[in-house]
């Protein structure tokens, strides 16, 4: 079962791979299926391809300069092409992110770029948000009250890691992990809502960012989305 997850991760992000060019700036997503893309890209690098990527957290800036990708954290421009993973994508294509907790710098990234390309296997699609936890990243400086907040909005939450051990973003913050009674009826105003909340550095809700899923299945990979030709 692992195996086969693994198998379609991997033919997610090598499908990716097609849209990868010559001279492109690339955002390099985070987890496990955008580690397929990155070490992809590595592979393009070393056959001769100018491609430079920025990283969505440390660790795949260190798998990029592990396999050979220039890395570039000042923008002067956009990113042509970001591709990462999802833990979730309902059928607009709107995403929960950050159950690897690195989703704060992945939706600076996908803001940033021209086109942002989603890579899951089929268990990903769901068909509306929140079946599983919303991450949701916070300032560790009284993040009990932004807690509190989350907890007057009516919804049920637990804090990464625990407080003894807590789990630290690669910004310094600490992730709640947010459970929505009922799923997300309404990411949008959802996004919103949580958004407003003072000590709520950002939420793992990608609401109308998708350009393209590219999603496998025992078929094969296929695109979906409002930019999925070229793939
Ligand atoms: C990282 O913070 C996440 O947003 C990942 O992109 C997401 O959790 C998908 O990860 P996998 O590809 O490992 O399932």
């Amino acid at each position: 079962m692992t195996l086969l997850t693994d198998e379609l991760k991997q033919a997610a992000a090598y499908k990716a791979l097609e849209l990868v060019q010559d001279g492109m700036l690339v955002g390099l997503g985070s987890g496990s299926t955008a580690r397929f893309f990155t070490e992809g890209v590595g592979r393009l690098v070393a056959e001769g391809m100018k491609v430079r990527g920025v990283p969505t957290s440390r660790a795949t800036a260190e798998l990029a300069a592990e396999v050979g990708i220039p890395i570039v954290t000042e923008l002067v421009g956009p990113i042509d092409l970001a591709v990462d993973g999802a833990d979730e994508v309902d059928p607009s294509l709107n995403l929960i992110k950050g159950r690897g907790g690195a989703l704060f710098r992945e939706k600076l990234v996908a803001t940033a770029s021209k086109r942002f390309v989603v890579v899951v296997d089929e268990s990903k699609m769901v068909k509306q948000l929140g079946a599983g936890v919303l991450p949701v990243e916070v300032l560790p400086f009284l993040w009990r009250s932004s807690a509190e907040r989350l907890a007057g909005l009516g919804l049920s939450l637990v804090i990464r890691g625990g407080e003894e051990t807590p789990f630290i973003t690669d910004n310094g913050n600490l992730i709640l992990d947010v459970t929505v009674e009922g799923g997300i009826k309404s990411p949008g105003d959802f996004g919103v809502e949580l958004k407003k909340i003072t000590g709520v550095v950002e939420h793992g809700l990608f609401v109308g960012m998708t350009d393209t899923v590219i999603v496998a299945g025992p078929e094969g990979p296929k695109a979906l989305g409002r930019a999925s030709s070229g793939i």
